[in-house]
């Protein structure tokens, strides 16, 4: 998408929601591959000490004991630790243009992620963490006459990538907006989850993933792609990236079995993991 169009859409959503954008206005530095935009830790929600966690957990569906812990905030982190990993965060909607920028494709190799996927027509696949919608569109395009469901917990994203499958004429893409702790799709519908440099922002990963599994159907299959903690020549920042061995141990931990880990990808690991 050009320069002039992703200005254009991303002009029609401010007009959308002004107070929203001033107010991350305040908050938001500038985009760049090292410096993903991003907003400041959200305050404790409802969502930290009471609701929905909290139900499965008197429930018995619980993050093992010791998984979460707290820790003094770094510039990039929320404060909150998973399996020792401090959790980011999440990039906000000011950083459209670096997601939609024109280098992505040699630096990512986005159309050989795409390929990776082996979509099918019919199929209903999720991007979790779509962002501006720049791979939901493709999925949707391939999976068409199925659904692809894009999930993001900013409006603003949601806005984007909706008036974007307008704009060029997708109509089974469907924006769905989650909490931070649910994916908010239905249960038991989905073949695949695509998960791009979303996880590691998650604030509640062990719910989310848990709430995935349940949106998969049996057999489902799950991708995470994350940038290579290994690699110091990749050029993004340290809680921004994730190593192999880590993203194992987390999704396996909420129920999620590994199958194969897919090294196509320049900057970035391709797990694959089924329900
Ligand atoms: C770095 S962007 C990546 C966007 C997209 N996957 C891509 O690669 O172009 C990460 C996105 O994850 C979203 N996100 C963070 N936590 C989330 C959650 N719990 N559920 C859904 N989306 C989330 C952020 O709002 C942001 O849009």
């Amino acid at each position: 998408m050009g320069n002039a169009r992703i200005a254009l859409l991303a002009g029609i959503v401010a007009a959308g929601c002004a107070l929203a954008v001033a107010l991350h206005a305040l908050r938001s530095p500038a985009a760049g591959p090292t410096e993903p935009p991003a907003v400041p830790a959200l305050a404790p929600s409802a969502s930290t000490t009471a609701g929905p966690p909290a139900a499965r957990a008197a429930a018995g569906d619980a993050p093992p004991d010791g998984a979460y812990g707290a820790c003094d905030a770094t510039p990039d982190g929320i404060g909150k630790r998973y399996f020792g990993r401090e959790i980011a965060h999440f990039m906000s909607h000011q950083g459209i243009g670096w997601l939609e920028r024109d280098s992505r494709e040699s630096e990512e190799r986005t159309s050989a992620l795409i390929d990776a996927l082996e979509l099918e027509p019919g199929m209903c696949v999720a991007d979790v963490g779509a962002g501006s919608g720049r791979l939901t569109l493709p999925m949707a395009r391939r999976v068409a006459p199925g659904i692809a469901y894009g999930t993001d917990i900013q409006p603003e994203m949601l806005r984007f990538l909706e008036a974007r499958a307008r704009e060029e004429g997708v109509t089974n893409l469907k924006g769905i907006l989650g909490d931070t702790f649910d994916v908010m799709l239905p249960e038991g519908t989905v073949d695949l989850v695509l998960l791009v440099d979303a996880y590691h922002e998650f604030e509640f990963p062990w719910e989310m993933t848990r709430s995935i599994a349940r949106a998969l159907k049996p057999g489902g299959r799950v991708a995470l792609v994350e940038f290579r903690a290994e690699d110091p020549d990749v050029p993004i920042k340290a809680l921004h990236k994730m190593t192999e061995a880590q993203a194992r141990l987390e999704l396996e931990a909420a129920g999620l079995r590994w199958v194969s880990t897919d090294a196509r990808l320049p900057w970035q690991h391709l797990l694959w993991f089924v329900k």
